[in-house]
């Protein structure tokens, strides 16, 4: 039997979340355990897990925990999708969870020969204030350059005597040398906050990110010295491109991101894939699909938070009473009034990134 891997450093996309859990064990997500469910808890995009009930517990107790996400400062631009991982990131953090978020600068050197000072410098400029336009609390997080953190570096090598190659082999299929390292560091940036505390810690990720989870788990699990709470993770699903594909790769085709201009939004909204029929006429006999439609996708996920204001819309879709012109239209709207606040949000985070970081 061929063995399949996920390849956290390419794009190639899983089309069936229930195989993924299957296969690869993970937890299917149980939105009853968890108090005051997002958007994405209670719509179904936040599938599964691992360790997921040593989290809620933590919540429902009041107990120290903390959240984790990275940043991989590569491309100038921050796909749409990401705002889901922060969604999570925003959702722990108001349940009372430390927060870090880190600059994956040395994983981006090692893996994809990035310049750790463009790095930085795209970092400061664009990805952190992203992600305090979306909603995480500056004063709150801990941000961090790989690079910088003395902590997570030593961690990673003491740790690295605890992971074979064969275990690498196991869970990636390979193992080339810049690999490794990306992936030590990032157990040690995993589990660095339990140095100082032991605590649960819940990582939010792609599918593409679980195998790095694994082999965080089995090195925490063997690493007694340091008795570690093996980290939990909890699974978010992609958010397709306009144009109906998985891919996440980031410089797929029609993808919105989170700087995008009002053109751009109404260039990419009218070129998107929907699950209208092929004339207005037919439309109103035969009505759409809205769960073909990567705009009613972008709804779901990001633009309606109202549960009556979007059962409406698909219903009124289902039926031809909404064709796709106006559909676009409303979605144009809704995306250009995000942007216009979240460009307001990025210039004032901006500054006081500047600030915590002396650029
Ligand atoms: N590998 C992650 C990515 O490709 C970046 C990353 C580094 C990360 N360390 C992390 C993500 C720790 C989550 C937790 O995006």
């Amino acid at each position: 039997m061929k063995k399949e891997f996920i390849d956290p450093w390419t794009s190639s996309m899983p089309e069936d979340y229930k195989q993924i859990v299957k296969k690869f064990g993970l937890r299917g997500f149980d939105v009853g355990d968890f108090p005051r469910p997002n958007v994405l808890m209670r719509r179904g995009f936040v599938f599964a897990g691992r360790d997921l009930k040593k989290i809620s517990d933590c919540i429902k107790q009041k107990k120290p925990f903390y959240a984790l996400t990275g940043i991989m400062p590569t491309a100038d631009k921050v796909h749409f999708g990401t705002k889901s991982i922060i969604d999570m990131m925003v959702y722990f953090q108001k349940q009372g969870a430390e927060t870090y978020v880190l600059v994956a600068d040395l994983e981006a050197a090692a893996t994809r020969g990035v310049d750790l000072k463009e790095a930085r410098k795209t970092a400061i400029e664009i990805h952190i204030p992203c992600y305090i336009a979306l909603g995480l609390d500056v004063k709150k997080t801990k941000f961090y350059f790989q690079s910088e953190n003395d902590d997570v570096r030593n961690l990673a090598f003491e740790l690295s005597n605890k992971a074979t190659l064969n275990e690498y082999r196991a869970i990636y299929g390979n193992a080339e040398p810049s690999r490794i390292m990306a992936s030590i560091l990032q157990v040690a940036d995993i589990l660095h906050p339990q140095i100082k505390k032991k605590m649960p810690g819940i990582v939010p990720v792609g599918i593409d990110q679980d195998p790095h989870i694994r082999l965080s788990r089995d090195i925490a699990g063997r690493a007694k010295k340091f008795g570690f709470v093996l980290p939990s993770s909890v699974n978010v699903k992609f958010l397709p491109s306009l144009n109906g594909s998985l891919k996440m790769s980031k410089s797929e085709g029609n993808s919105l991101y989170l700087l995008d201009s009002d053109e751009e939004i109404k260039k990419k909204v009218s070129k998107a894939l929907t699950g209208g029929q092929k004339t207005a006429k037919e439309q109103e006999e035969k009505g759409g699909n809205p769960e073909k439609d990567m705009l009613f996708e972008f709804f779901r996920q990001h633009l309606i938070i109202d549960d009556k204001e979007l059962k409406k819309r698909e219903e009124d879709y289902r039926k031809g009473k909404i064709l796709d012109s106006e559909n676009k239209e409303f979605a144009t709207k809704l995306l250009i009034r995000f942007m216009r606040d979240f460009r307001k949000k990025h210039k004032k985070a901006k500054k006081h990134v500047s600030k915590l970081f002396g650029n």
